[in-house]
This record gives structure tokens, sequence and C-alpha cells, in this order.
């Protein structure tokens, strides 16, 4: 097997770099694919086998379904191929280790949390199999790869084959151990086969190993193999309770019916097993998460945590206490206080700025009810249906030295608009602390014309983000022709007046 090592197959396109294991009929090594530069796992046919027409049909059939398959839990198939009488399937190199090898390690039941971990997309993706009518027919531990990041995918849909072709029967495919009855009897596989043979993972997990048919009650009579098929096909499962005690009913409960001798009694597809189960292990209430979790913290975190919630408290006191006492707006304002919402905040904000002298004197207003200060539209480059709801991050270079600055404040990053209000399309957006190099500010200074990456100008909206200099230094930038006004913005017009009720959407 290491005579291997070092090698090139197939015209030096694959470069043998590592054995990495061995399972019933191949050899698996790590390879480097010169053409993709990348690692890829060689999954070699025994040499003797690679004579063998029946196996030679079971590794292409392998390939064949394979590549029909494409989830992200599944193992990416990359083709099969011969170098003379070398033939071997090449797939995405799981940097990990088997389910069956962390079961074996651990040595201990899992915990229940641990086992939905594992569970959850390994059921997705053999739900995604059988919708695509493909039954695994060898899902085991040792065909669950746990990549070192902690994805789990399933490998090996070797004997895998469809479901809807029911013209032939493969009897005793699958691993002695997890093979179900119809599996052993030569019917053709269905989902639930496959459910099956994922009950004894469970039960695996669950036990810390145990398996729930070992062959042990008929190992005087016959081979093994026999002994372990007659129990799946005759006996009832031990309970898994048996192994350990501490499995709750209810889990107990979902891995029996898992194991139930006919297909019909066990859950028709995997994402019912997923939710039966989702169901038995059960999530803790919120206030029992928050309380497991506080009382895992150390003291001096907890400390911590108290008085930060007592400061919150008291600045919520303070805050409403204000807002109870503070003087009622009246009628007899002067007109040039009727500013805007958003007028109001980025005053509020901006007259915190050293040297920023505003003019105007603090309305009294009361505030719309619940306008936007940012339109949800999604930026125009990135109008994809997986268009990110925050901005992307910046690749914006920084800002030449001395140059008026803004810094991003808004956690959810902000978006940049062609014109000063959010009735302007966006053009950009940028994460929470971009730093943008400011060039100008609207009439109103409410809105600050930036210089975008491609030297476009956009505008963003004052509040959102940390102005380096006084807002009054900047120089007034006249906005770009004013977008076709939607119905509400009709009511503005340039000689309007504005009135106590308008909001940041108006175009200045
Ligand atoms: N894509 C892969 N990436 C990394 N390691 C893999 C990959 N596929 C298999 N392995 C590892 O290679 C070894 C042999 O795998 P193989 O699938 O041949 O054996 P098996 O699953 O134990 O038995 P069977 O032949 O019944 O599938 C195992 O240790 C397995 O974890
Ligand atoms: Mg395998």
């Amino acid at each position: 097997m290491y005579d291997l090592i070092g090698t090139y197959l197939a015209n030096n396109r694959y470069r043998v770099v590592s054995f990495i294991g061995e399972g019933g009929m191949a050899q698996v090594y790590k390879v480097w694919d010169e053409q993709r530069a990348c690692y890829l796992a060689m999954k070699m046919m025994r040499s003797d086998l690679a004579m063998d027409r029946v196996v030679l049909r079971r590794f292409h059939r392998e390939a064949e379904t394979l590549s029909r398959l494409q989830h992200p839990s599944i193992v990416r198939f990359y083709g099969m191929e011969q170098d003379g009488e070398r033939v071997f399937l090449l797939m995405e190199y799981i940097d990990g280790i088997s389910l069956a090898k962390e079961i074996f390690q651990t040595a201990a039941p899992f915990s229940e949390e641990r086992i939905l971990t594992y569970l959850r997309p390994v059921c997705s993706a053999l739900h995604y199999a059988h919708q695509n009518g493909v039954v695994h027919c060898d899902i085991k531990s040792a065909n669950i790869m746990i990549e070192r990041q902690g994805r789990v995918c399933i490998t090996d849909f070797g004997i895998a084959r469809l479901a809807e072709s029911t013209t032939t029967t493969l009897a005793g495919l699958g691993t002695p151990g997890y093979a179900a009855p119809e599996q052993i009897m030569g019917k053709p596989p269905l989902p639930q086969t496959d459910i099956y043979a994922l009950g004894v993972v469970l039960y695996e997990m669950a036990t810390g190993g145990e398996r729930p048919f070992t062959g042990e009650e008929y190992k005087d009579e016959m081979l093994l193999i026999n002994a372990v098929n007659r129990e799946h096909l005759n006996i009832p499962p031990p309970s898994p309770r048996k192994y350990n005690p501490r499995i709750s009913p209810a889990l107990e409960a979902v891995i029996l019916r898992c194991l139930e001798k006919s297909p019909r009694k066990r859950y028709p597809d995997a994402l019912m097993l997923l939710q039966a189960l989702e169901n038995a292990i059960g999530k803790p209430s919120n206030s029992e998460q928050l309380t497991t979790s506080v009382a895992r913290l150390h003291p001096a975190v907890l400390r911590f945590l108290i008085g930060a919630l007592a400061v919150a408290l008291l600045l919520i006191a303070f805050l409403i206490g204000s807002i109870l006492f503070s003087p009622k707006p009246t009628a007899t304002q002067p007109p040039h206080l009727k500013y805007t919402y958003a007028a109001q905040t980025v005053e509020a904000r901006f007259t915190k700025l050293p040297g920023w002298e505003s003019t105007r004197q603090p309305s009294l207003t009361p505030l719309p009810p619940t306008q936007p200060m940012m339109q949800p539209s999604p930026p125009i480059a990135n109008t994809t249906a997986d268009t990110p709801e925050k901005p992307p991050a910046s690749t914006l270079p920084l800002p030449p030295a001395g140059a008026p600055t803004a810094k991003v404040l808004a956690a959810q990053g902000i978006y940049i608009r062609s014109g000063p209000s959010t009735a302007y399309e966006v053009i950009a957006g940028y994460p929470q602390g971009a730093l943008l190099q400011v060039i100008g500010r609207n009439q109103k200074s409410d809105w600050l014309a930036v210089l975008l990456e491609n030297g476009q100008e956009g505008w963003v909206f004052g509040e959102n983000v940390d102005l380096s200099v006084p807002v009054d230094t900047l120089k007034l930038i006249l906005p770009p022709p004013t977008p076709t006004p939607t119905p509400t913005e009709t009511i503005r017009t340039a000689t309007h007046t504005p009135t106590a009720t308008q909001t940041e959407t108006e175009i200045p």
C-alpha cells in the first residue's frame, strides 16, 4: 500500500501524498490533483477486485450515483479514473475523522446535543438523496465524516443505488450490524432502509459504541455475519437504556422506531426522524437556557454582568423620567424649528462634535412614528438572490492623510446612495468601522457626500457616521438631479414650507 506514495497516476495528474485507510473493498489515499491544484481523496480499488466485473460495476455505480448528488453534507465526487489496471474514484478530501472513530475515541455516550449536532446534517443529506431517488444502502458511523472545522458529511454512496430502479436486487449489501431486515432479505432498498441503519448509528452514539445486533445470540450456531443478520430479522432490539440508563424514554422511543423490522413502521422520511429527534431531545426553554448559561459563568463575570444590568436599569429609569418630565411642544414654535426627524437626530449628533456650532435651536417637534432612517432596499451592486442583508466588507482604500473622514457607526453598516436622501438609489454598502473620505455636505448638513473607491460620488446619512471635522467646514455640494418623486414626495416642492411632519425622505 505504501509503494504508491510519491508516485503519479493518470498521466502525472495525481500525486499520491499519503495513505488514509482501508475499507472492505478499497484503499483510500490522499492525492494532489495537479490540474485542480487541490487535495483529493482517492479510493483505489484493491487490485484483485479491479479485475472483477461485478465489483467494477459496483464502483461504476458509486461513480454514477455520486455524480448525481450535490449537497453540503455529502462528500463531493470528482469522477472515476483508470490507470492501467488501477481503478480509482476521486472525491473531496475530508480533513477529519469518521464518526466511528469519534465514538470509539469518546468511549462514552454522546450528549443529546451532540447527537443532534451530527444528526441534523446527516438527516438533511439523506433526505436530499432520497428525494433524488437515491438510497445510500450503507449508512454506518464509518461512512459519516466529521471535518476538523465541524462539518459533518456522508461518504461512500458506493453501494447506494437508485431507488426507482427495482429490477435488480443486491441482497446482502450494506454492512452487517447496520443492514435492515429488508436489505438482508434482498428486497429493494427504501429510504427507510437508511433510516434503519441511522437508527443503529443513533444507538451507537447514545450508548457509547454499542450496537443492537452483534450476533452474540446465535454465535454458537453459525458464522458471525449470519448470526448478526438473523438477529436483525428475528430479535427485537435490546433497549439502548440497557447500556446507558440515562437515555430518556423519548430518545429511546425514537431509536427503537428507527429499528422497527417493518419499514412501514419506521419514520417515513429522514426529516420526520429529525423532527422526532428534535422533539425528543427538546430544547430547554429560554429561561432554562439563561439559567444554565448564567450558572456556568465565572463569579467575576457574573458580578460584572449584575453591575452592568444595574447601570442599564438606572439609565432606563433616567430616560423614562426625562421623557415624562420634558417640556411638551407648544404651538408657538418658530417656523424654522420645524425640522424633520432626521434633521433633529443629525443635529443632536453633530452638535457633539468639536467646533460644530448649530444655527438651529433643538426642536421639540414630536418624532414621527417609526420612519426608518435607511430604506432597506438592497444595494444595486448586489442584486443576486443571495444578497447579504448587511453591506459587504469594505475594500475601500484608506482616505488620504488629512482628508475629512466619516467612520461608519451603524451596527448594520450603511448604504451609500446616489443622492442626499433615501429617495435616491443605493449604489454601495459599507460595514461598521469602514472609513470613508468625505468631500462635502448637502444644504441641510444631514447628508454627507463621500468618495467611493471607483471615484464615484455617493451620499451617506450623517447620523450613521462619525465625522472627523466640523460639518460646517465641509464644502456645500449640490445634489444630483432629483429622482422621479414617489407619490409621498410629490407633496414637497421647491417652494414648500417644511412642516413638523416631514421626514428625511424629502428631497432637499
Ligand atoms: N473522502 C475522504 N476523505 C478523507 N478520508 C476518507 C474519505 N473517504 C474515506 N476516508 C477514510 O478512508 C478510510 C477507508 O474508507 P473506506 O470507505 O474505504 O472504508 P469503510 O468506510 O470503513 O468501509 P466500506 O468499504 O464498507 O465503506 C476510512 O478511515 C475513512 O475515514
Ligand atoms: Mg467508507
